[in-house]
């Protein structure tokens, strides 16, 4: 053999070693969980519930690093580009599969540039408007946004996020065009509805439910096709005449291309032990977030359930025309 291919061999040799070093020592180091919106959102707590548990069962902190812009774009991009270690890994809503639509260019595919890992939760959203928004209840909520359209103003977390997904799906089925007020989570959306400086927010009951419960906000329905367990006096916004409303937001962990399998595979089974720890399914069932089901864990069905996604709201949007260049 010649030098320079006895030197490539020998690279690649350690290159191999110190790759299946770092996956059998994985994790050496704090493992960071990049959330796309803002902290203490609906995203963030998901996170951070499923993070501690997850953290103990592999044995190292996971950080929650909370990038935020364009309603989660920046947050994928970042991922999309992390080094493949194992090190980082991504949690998104439904805004993975809707941004593909929404924005003209990505400097991501959100199909190809990701790992998949599992999914984790899904939560209902619940309509609301600031305490002393002129409705009390939906027929009058409805009524009055159609009468002032162009007075109200409909908060969310950017084009992408579910919130956005949300407000849209309403304007289309009220037939009305509200000033959309952008923010970087629903976090500072909701102290902003609090504070009486945004009329209307679509947002989920992981951020929702304590507010609704103190009466802090007007609250009309909630979005899913069944009343909820969290939520059981609550009407649904179908059956008070958005006739087959319904968003439902889930949420996928994925990690950047290249992640070694063995490393995808010991996340997957910490997320698994998470989604069984009684304090992880006490805190989602106290914000009415509901567990998959195993069939859900799988890399394979969240690859399958992003590309139905895609493929589900990509003509909805165009049909609404609503996008970002
Ligand atoms: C958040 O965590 O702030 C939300 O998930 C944003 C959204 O998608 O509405």
């Amino acid at each position: 053999m010649n030098l320079r291919r006895r030197c490539l061999a020998a690279g690649l040799c350690v290159l191999a070693a110190s790759a299946s070093l770092a996956q059998s020592a994985w994790p050496a180091k704090p493992v960071t969980l990049v959330v796309p919106f803002a902290a203490g959102g609906p995203t963030d707590v998901v996170a951070r519930t499923l993070g501690v548990s997850i953290g103990k069962t592999i044995g190292q902190t996971v950080v929650i690093e909370n990038k935020l812009g364009a309603g989660g774009t920046v947050a994928a991009a970042y991922v999309a580009r992390s080094a493949p270690d194992g090190y980082t890994f991504f949690i998104h809503h439904n805004g993975m599969a809707t941004s593909t639509a929404l924005y003209r260019k990505l400097s991501y595919n959100a199909l190809t540039d990701f790992e998949y890992v599992s999914q984790a939760v899904e939560v209902p959203m619940t309509m609301l408007a600031r305490k002393d928004f002129p409705a009390n209840n939906f027929q009058e909520f409805a009524a009055y946004v159609k009468a002032n359209q162009s007075k109200i103003n409909l908060a969310n977390a950017g084009l992408g996020a579910v919130s956005q997904l949300c407000g849209m799906m309403f304007e289309r089925a009220l037939g009305v065009k509200l000033t959309a007020v952008p923010f970087q989570g629903t976090a500072p959306a909701m102290n902003a509805l609090l504070g009486g400086q945004v009329d209307i927010l679509c947002d989920q009951t992981t951020q929702t439910i304590p507010q609704i419960k103190a009466g802090n906000v007007k609250f009309y329905g909630v979005t899913t096709k069944s009343r909820i367990k969290a939520l059981p006096d609550a009407p649904t916004l179908a059956e008070q005449g958005l006739k087959d409303f319904e968003v439902v937001v889930w949420h996928g962990i994925y990690a950047p291309k290249g992640t070694p399998k063995p490393i995808l595979d010991k996340m997957n089974q910490a997320i698994r032990i998470a989604l069984k720890d009684p304090q992880v399914v006490a805190r989602m069932t106290e914000l009415g977030a509901e567990i998959v089901g195993e069939d859900k864990l799988t890399p394979e069905s969240l690859q399958v359930w992003l590309k139905a996604e895609i493929d589900k709201w990509g003509p909805i949007i165009k049909a609404t025309g609503t996008f970002a260049d």
